[in-house]
């Protein structure tokens, strides 16, 4: 049995009702995070929480996240998922219930705000080492994707098109320039450099991204922050993505095409390898300190 957190209870996924007055549901209007758990340990929560604020104040939804870091690990010991090797707690925290209006509703209400934690599973080794496919698919998202709203349907169609292509995810293209993926930052690797679009209005800044840029810089892997065009993506050395569950997912095919020899490259190993044992310092950091 599901247990989920809504507007401040605990409770059986069955029992949580939410208003069909909700604006989440009938303009999504409203902003989501999701934040994994090693083993009962959070990676980079207070990132997260961050991010999240940063889209409230955008969206002038007035919450506090004091609580939130407490309720998520609740909700991942009420689901058992303390020893899970990999569990993520998804959190979504909309407008609220109001009579249906483009505009903001007049008398202040109440947000919604709903969380449930579940486990993922990474890639087998095997199937990492294969690399994965995308297709190219048009960014038909608004230009503010730095905020990370529910407002989802262009990721999830470009998604979809990309699977219908055969593809195993998509690669979204804005005026000639290789943006990110539909739920990844996009990486490239061109004379062993490794690059990344910059932070803009056009990007969900990455928690994983971030986090990726810091080791780069902390091992002296070459990396800059410039738009990848298009035209480059047949001569990269590498391609890859990072995000929450995607952690460093390498892109062997784009459209149909093998990127460099076809393979897996050493940059995005090494990062990968160097992103895996961040995660493991972090468990063994709230282990010591008891957290
Ligand atoms: C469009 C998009 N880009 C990038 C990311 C990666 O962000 P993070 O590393 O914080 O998971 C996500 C995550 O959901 C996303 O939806």
């Amino acid at each position: 049995m599901s247990v989920v957190f809504l507007n401040g209870q605990f409770l059986p996924k069955e029992d949580a009702k939410i208003s069909p007055d909700d604006r989440g549901f009938l303009l999504a209007d409203g902003v989501y995070e999701v934040t994994p758990f090693y083993e009962g340990v959070p990676f980079a929560l207070d990132r997260h929480l961050e991010r999240l604020e940063g889209g409230l104040a955008f969206m002038r939804i007035s919450y506090s996240v004091d609580l939130i870091a407490a309720m998520h690990h609740k909700l991942i010991a009420e689901n058992g998922l303390t020893d899970a090797p990999t569990a993520l707690v998804y959190l979504q925290i909309t407008r609220g219930a109001a009579p249906r209006t483009h505009y903001f509703p007049k008398d202040p209400v109440e947000p919604t705000v709903y969380a449930f934690a579940k486990a993922w599973d990474r890639p087998t080794p095997e199937r990492w080492d294969q690399g994965f496919s995308v297709a190219t698919v048009p960014d038909r998202r608004w230009s503010r994707v730095d905020i990370k709203t529910i407002g989802l349907l262009p990721n999830a169609m470009a998604f979809q098109d990309a699977l219908e292509a055969g593809a195993d995810d998509a690669l979204l293209i804005r005026d000639g320039v290789a943006i990110e993926g539909a739920h990844m930052n996009f990486w490239g690797v061109f004379d062993g450099t490794v690059v990344t679009h910059p932070r803009s209005n056009h990007i969900l800044p990455g928690i994983t991204r971030g986090v990726i840029l810091e080791l780069a810089a902390e091992h002296g892997i070459p990396c800059v922050e410039r738009a990848i065009q298009v035209e480059e993506l047949a001569s990269a050395e590498e391609l890859f993505f990072t995000g929450t569950t995607g952690e460093v997912r390498p892109c062997v095919k784009v459209d149909g095409a093998p990127v460099g020899d076809g393979g897996v490259g050493p940059l995005t190993r090494r990062l990968a390898e160097l992103f895996r044992a961040k995660i493991e310092e972090t468990k063994s950091a709230a282990v010591a300190t008891g957290l």
